[in-house]
């Protein structure tokens, strides 16, 4: 039996635009002495590692396409970082990322709190009971009050917090970071410095601090750390684990403070492969068969091709370049000859994979977001799931006689993950749905380059979708014809209620009991 997959630490980080995520990122991935990422993809050093297939890809093409998933080596152990995007292309991509992972850090701005995005993604951790690690970045400017910040993690997200890296002063007043689990004193060699200097002490009141630190801001942080220990529960594994409790790091990203704190968190706690549910039976990562799922595809590695990338999350078993799974939704065998690895560091380990990896599977839009893969076993993950979209456009096309190109075009978006698709029942327009306007764009100019097809995209009167679901088939039924016109059915023929606001839905569902509005369903 293979121990290989303790040694992974699968992440992701969740935070609202601007709190500091690739700072953060780029931090990480230099403390683990991995590629460095800052826009373009570029290698560290002399090429220490070689670059993963993936990147040499993206060279090759002179495509930019952000990593997607990010790994590097700290403390003897294997970090993959999936990267969620961010503002700028958040979709049901960006969710199902997190399905993929075993923990998660949430990045918070000292001076702004939580925000909308991170509370959506937060919520989806919780669905789904992943541990979470709190950074409270930005010290070194102005930010609120410490506690202030604490206690809205507290309130607004119901999570028992524990901080253990507390920031002395801040903004012009910062001074370093104290590390409270390990007694020590991060500090720069000058005021507004980056981090570099550790200092052992006996706890916040070694006279080590009172040489180094400003007298004010020191006893103000010595006031509150005294506080911090006594008013917030102690750190407990299980709770954390669990997703009940998140230790809390305040620190400066673009200053390095808190980054190998934080990292040493993951690496002490964070948990290693967790057994993946199904719908025949609980998948442990040590079992010998490999198998797997597909959380993302991405496609556009080549617009002339059409070819795409199924990320696939290994769930159990040692993969090996050359091995055959079978797609268990298709009944079919795939040789994977040539996956992607997204172990970079040498060639004897990326041509295998442990659970908690990620490997690409290249194809030609044969593997769908959803798709479970084994050595033969009959079984679908799941927990993968579909989210009601925010928001509902027509798709028109620009010349009517091009209908079977704009039906592959939204066949395969909708497959991908890009969009959804719904008809409507009483014929019509297709329908689309997602969840940021920036997906709408991605349609028209993807629909434009790779289809030929012009498509113009109109406003509807609908706020939300509901798929439904009812125990008698016939209560269902009922409801469907009888609100025909606002039924549409998605891309699996299931039907979806489309409310014109929240009073409407509102009072639909206090009208039929018997039927469930629901806001996710599990991808089959
Ligand atoms: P994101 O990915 O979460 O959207 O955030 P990103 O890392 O791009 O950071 C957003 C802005 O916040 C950047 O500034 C970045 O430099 C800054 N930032 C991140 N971490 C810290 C920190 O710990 N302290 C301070 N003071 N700033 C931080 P920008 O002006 O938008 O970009 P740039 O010109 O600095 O690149």
């Amino acid at each position: 039996m293979s121990t290989e997959h303790t040694s992974r630490r699968t992440f992701a980080i969740i935070s609202h635009p601007d709190a500091g995520k690739t700072t953060l990122t780029e931090k990480l991935l230099y403390a683990g002495g991995a590629i460095h990422r800052a826009g373009a993809v570029r290698a560290r050093g002399e090429a220490r590692r070689a670059r993963s297939d993936w990147m040499k890809i993206e060279q090759d093409r002179g495509i930019s396409v952000t990593s997607s998933v990010m790994t590097f080596e700290y403390r003897d152990l294997t970090f993959n970082l999936l990267d969620t995007p961010g503002h700028e292309d958040f979709s049901e991509d960006t969710y199902r990322t997190l399905t993929a992972v075993d923990s998660a850090v949430m990045v918070i701005d000292a001076a702004k709190g939580i925000e909308a995005q991170t509370l959506k993604l937060f919520e989806v951790c919780r669905l789904r009971d992943i541990p979470i690690i709190t950074l409270v970045n930005k010290t070194d400017r102005e930010g609120r009050d410490p506690f202030e910040t604490l206690d809205e993690i507290q309130e607004a997200l119901a999570l028992d917090v524990c901080p253990m890296v507390w920031p002395i002063g801040m903004g012009g007043l910062f001074e370093g970071c104290y590390d409270m689990v390990n007694n020590r004193f991060l500090t720069a060699p000058e005021k507004g410095g980056a981090f570099e200097d550790v200092i052992d002490c006996d706890g916040p009141d070694d006279e080590a601090l009172d040489a180094r630190v400003n007298e004010a801001t020191l006893e103000q942080a010595r006031e509150e750390m005294e506080l911090a220990q006594i008013g917030y529960t102690e750190f407990d594994l299980d709770s954390y684990r669990e997703g009940h409790l998140t230790p809390v790091v305040f620190g400066s990203a673009l200053k390095d403070f808190g980054v190998t704190q934080l990292l040493d968190l993951i690496a002490d706690f964070a948990p290693p492969p967790r057994p993946s549910p199904t719908d025949e039976r609980v998948i442990e990562p040590s079992e010998k068969p490999v198998s797997g799922f597909v959380f993302k595809v991405q496609a556009n590695m080549d617009a002339n091709h059409r070819d795409r990338i199924a990320f696939m999350r290994v769930c159990s078993g040692e993969f090996k370049r050359g091995m055959k799974l079978r797609q268990v939704r298709t009944g079919k065998d795939l040789m994977l000859h040539s996956p992607i690895f997204f172990l970079a560091q040498d060639r004897e380990i990326a041509d295998n994979a442990s659970p908690g990896d990620i490997i690409g599977i290249p194809n030609h839009g044969t593997v769908r977001v959803g798709d479970t893969f084994t050595e033969g076993e009959k079984l679908r993950f799941t927990g993968l799931p579909a989210f009601a979209p925010e928001i509902l456009r027509r798709v028109m096309l620009k010349d009517t006689s091009k209908v079977k190109q704009l039906r592959r075009a939204l066949e395969d978006l909708a497959e991908e993950g890009l969009v959804q698709v719904f008809r409507p029942q009483s014929g019509g327009n297709w329908i689309v749905g997602v969840i940021g306007v920036l997906q709408l764009e991605v349609l028209v100019s993807r629909a434009r380059q790779e289809y030929k097809i012009g498509v113009r995209i109109e406003d509807l009167p609908y706020s939300s979708a509901r798929w439904l679901r009812a125990e008698d088939p016939k209560v269902l039924d009922a409801f469907v014809k009888q609100n025909s016109f606002n039924i549409v059915e998605d891309s699996e023929g299931l039907p979806v209620y489309l409310a014109k606001s929240d009073w409407d839905l509102d009072y639909t569902e206090r009208n039929n009991e018997d039927i469930s509005f629901l806001k996710t369903r599990e991808l089959q």
